[in-house]
């Protein structure tokens, strides 16, 4: 096992000599998050990968965020360090199963979330992230919306539209495991605390906390609270910027358990051979990119 500052140092001097940025995803690793030039929620990496200078994508995450920028950025290298990091969210809905639920549902708009596979992107009218999910349901004009592959935000969603949503019967294996139980335990430990919740959450979590946001919407939140007490229903990894960003506040996690095992792939070794050997890249065929792009395309120019 190599030094850590020594990695570090390598991992500065190959990002330079590459012309990379380093993206990492809230959940990533402690030491992942400190060496990235970003830490965010899927909407500011979608929006980094589109946006930041460089002719490499080093991108510490899952597989569908690796292809989101793949797709926005054809003309960058995108590198995921830990080649087999995947949300099974992602892969409970296939490009086939999601075209026989639209040719029942002719009428309807396809919003996809932006954990979907490049495939299902291409068979999406628009994307959405858990961050804009409403904004980009009530920006259509179709009255019904099929809405994949994440009932639980589909169903959140469902609470600020008059659209009809059809949701998907996908889920998160990590946040869709946080019970009520495990709310009204931790309000009785925390009295005074927030409870902060991510919209993956099933719906009576949500209906038990006082907020509901992506992983940097609790952030931002916590940080501008006057409150001093959070309790954060999400993935574990999230605690490290809250803990850095907002040192003066208590945040508790809603549960210990919420580990989500992907997120947790990639380390300091893996970010500095993926920029070494340039592996493993990301790529998406051209025919498919081109009709993703679209529906990604129409998110960010919201
Ligand atoms: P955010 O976009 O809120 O960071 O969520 C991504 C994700 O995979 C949550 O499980
Ligand atoms: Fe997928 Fe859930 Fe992991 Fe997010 S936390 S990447 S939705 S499995």
């Amino acid at each position: 096992m190599q030094d850590a500052s020594l990695i570090h140092d390598e991992i500065l001097r190959l990002k330079e000599d590459r012309h990379a940025i380093i993206l990492a995803h809230n959940y990533q690793p402690a030491d992942v998050q400190d060496i990235a030039d970003l830490t965010g929620d899927s909407l500011e990496l979608s929006r980094a990968a589109a946006t930041m200078d460089g002719d490499v994508i080093v991108f510490c995450g899952v597989d569908f965020m690796a292809e989101t920028a793949a797709i926005i950025s054809p003309e960058k290298t995108v590198l995921l360090p830990a080649h087999d990091a995947c949300c099974p969210m992602a892969d409970m809905i296939t490009a086939d199963e999601l075209k026989l639920v639209k040719s029942r549902h002719p009428d309807a708009a396809v919003v996809c979330y932006v954990n979907t596979t490049a495939e299902v992107k291409a068979e999406s009218d628009i994307c959405c992230t858990s961050s804009n999910a409403v904004k980009v349901v009530n920006s259509l004009k179709e009255d019904q919306v099929i809405f994949v592959p994440d009932r639980n935000l589909g169903l959140y969603t469902q609470r600020f539209t008059k659209k009809v949503i059809l949701p998907w019967e996908g889920f998160c294996i990590v946040h869709d495991r946080i019970t009520p139980d495990q709310v009204r335990e931790a309000r009785s430990l925390h009295p005074d605390a927030t409870i902060l919740v991510h919209p993956e959450c099933r719906p009576d979590v949500i209906d038990l906390a006082d907020h509901v946001a992506s992983t940097s919407g609790i952030i931002s939140h916590v940080c501008n609270s006057s409150e001093k007490e959070f309790i954060i229903g999400t993935e574990i990894g999230i605690l490290h910027r809250l803990t850095k960003e907002c040192p003066t506040k208590k945040c508790y996690p809603l549960s210990q358990a919420a580990i989500c095992r992907n997120m947790k792939k990639t380390d300091l070794n893996k970010v500095r051979d993926a920029l070494q050997t340039l592996h493993p890249q990301i790529t998406v065929p051209e025919e498919i990119a081109a009709r993703a792009r679209g529906a990604i395309g129409r998110m960010l120019a919201l």
